[in-house]
């Protein structure tokens, strides 16, 4: 007996798209749900397929709708997918519509949307199987949203990731792989462009550190600077900040020493972080925009935690045992 949640936990292994399914119901109002089971089954003619729950509330309408588009959604429209895929109401309030073929509603933003005509439909067990021929269609190409395991993800092209930096010396050493080298290389010649400036107005990178994490606020308390300021030595942090104060770029209020921007050291941190956000821009269109949200999104996550561990040296699981504790 094939345990129905086991098999749904499996069949999440394969990846697919996200798709949204519209149509117009017949009561004239406009119809949609989420769903990834779309797939392409003809090229000539050109024909393609979905299912649809038999307890869906919108399968009195696919049933007799002659014309539906299908929207392959963008990897930032993780929200349209939540909203279709709740149960009934009203979808569609307050979004940008366009009118298909048979009047069905069209949603802007899309990765492709292929406008259909109902070709057949097929009883499939608890679903129904649809297929349609493509009247229409338009792609814009942008990086599309991946479900997989029962959760959105990122899809990423192999053949760029898998491409390494011109270090052939490097190749099969410690350093190739070495995450911590990654990351400082990456931070190193990434702010190549900007160490000019730093240097110009005699700032290191401890001191840029503190000084754009200082235009965040108005005023900072010394512990609320320690976590905004994460991963660094408090000794270290102290003294940049202490640098910025005798440059006149920081100073120190009140009784409990809040620190705050010079008007001089914010003008500073500003024209600084515009040019520090301009090499970010330049770096990222290279990139593009989907592997630029994927690498985001991957380094935030790396930074959870290692912030967590953070400031507890020796790493829990690294702590030396004396082999005199149980
Ligand atoms: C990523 C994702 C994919 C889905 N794929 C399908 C699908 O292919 N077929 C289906 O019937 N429901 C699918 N669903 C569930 C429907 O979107 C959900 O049951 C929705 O409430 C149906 O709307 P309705 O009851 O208003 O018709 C999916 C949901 C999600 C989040």
């Amino acid at each position: 007996m094939i345990d129905p949640t086991a098999l749904r936990r499996a069949l999440g292994n394969f990846a697919t798209g996200v798709t949204i399914i519209t149509t117009r119901g017949r009561t004239g109002a406009p119809v949609g749900l989420t769903a990834n089971s779309f797939n392409s089954v003809s090229l000539n003619p050109p024909l393609v397929l979905w299912s649809l729950a038999n307890s869906a509330l919108s399968l009195a309408d696919f049933k007799v709708a002659e014309y539906w588009a299908v929207h392959v959604l963008t990897a930032d429209q993780t929200e349209l997918s939540s909203r279709f895929a709740r149960r009934g109401g009203d979808k569609f309030h307050a979004l940008d519509i366009e009118v298909g073929l048979g009047d069905v509603p069209l949603l802007t933003g899309c990765a492709a949307r292929f406008q259909c005509r109902t070709v057949s439909r097929h009883e499939g067990g608890d679903h129904v199987i649809f297929i349609g021929e493509v009247l229409a269609f338009d792609s814009s190409g942008s990086a599309p949203l991946v479900f997989h395991g029962g959760r959105y993800a990122h899809a990423t092209p192999r053949d760029l990731v898998d491409r390494k930096p011109r270090t052939g010396h490097l190749a099969g050493s410690f350093s190739d792989e070495f995450l911590g080298y990654l990351l400082g290389r990456s931070h190193f010649c990434f702010f190549s462009q900007l160490r000019p400036c730093l240097e110009q107005a005699q700032l290191d990178d401890m001191m840029f550190y503190v000084l754009s994490t200082l235009t965040l606020r108005p005023r900072w308390a010394s512990e609320d600077l320690a976590e905004g300021v994460p991963g660094v030595l408090n000794e270290r942090r102290m003294q940049a900040l202490e640098a910025l104060i005798d440059r006149g770029l920081a100073c120190a209020e009140g009784p409990g020493s809040e620190y705050a921007l010079t008007p001089a050291g914010r003008d500073l941190a500003l024209s600084l972080i515009a040019t520090a956000k301009s090499i970010e821009s330049q770096v990222l269109d290279e990139l593009g925009h989907s592997d630029a949200v994927v690498l985001k999104s991957m380094l935030n996550r790396l930074l959870q935690i290692v912030d967590r561990r953070s400031g507890q040296l020796p790493w829990p699981d690294e702590a030396p045992t004396n082999g005199t504790s149980g």
